[in-house]
């Protein structure tokens, strides 16, 4: 009898490991390490209305080409790069809002995700992040 307890302890082990790897599903993002600077940032904006109609206004004039309107990813401007723009529903199931300031603020080295802290002001940076926690829910 112990021993089948045993089996059955060491099936289920396995099963649930192989289900970890199953949901490892990152639709191709690789989160990278966010500076200490950035750790643990919130949005002073929070999910102020206003905000996020204007963190939209921000988006639609720079991002959309790239990360489509509903944020998948499908921009026109997007379907051609390599890296693939990220779909940002997936972002936010994946990071927090301090990992989607810090890779707008700092770009992704390598991809065509540019760094916009010298072309946004750090208040639109802060509308654009409303407006992507507020929309692109997972
Ligand atoms: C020229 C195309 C392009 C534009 C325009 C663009 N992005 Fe991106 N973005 C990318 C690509 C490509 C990646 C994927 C980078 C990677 O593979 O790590 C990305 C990744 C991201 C990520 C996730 C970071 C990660 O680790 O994958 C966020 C968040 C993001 N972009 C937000 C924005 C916002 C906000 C704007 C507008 C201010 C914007 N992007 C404009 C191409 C673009």
């Amino acid at each position: 009898m112990k021993q089948y307890l045993f089996v059955v302890l060491l099936l289920s082990a396995f099963a649930l490991a192989a289900c970890g790897g199953g949901t490892s599903d990152t639709g191709g993002i690789t989160l990278n390490e966010i500076p200490a600077e950035y750790v643990g940032w919130t949005n002073p904006l929070g999910g102020d209305a206003a905000a996020i109609v204007a963190g939209q206004a921000v988006f639609e004039q720079n991002c959309v080409s790239c990360h489509g309107a509903t944020g998948l990813g499908d921009g026109e401007a997007g379907v051609a790069l390599d890296p693939p723009p990220a779909n940002l529903h997936k972002v936010n199931e994946l990071a927090g809002e301090d990992y989607v300031y810090f890779v707008i603020n700092e770009g992704v080295e390598g991809t065509s995700m540019v760094a916009w802290k010298d072309t946004l002001s750090q208040e639109q940076i802060q509308q654009v992040v409303a407006y992507i926690r507020a929309t692109f829910t997972p």
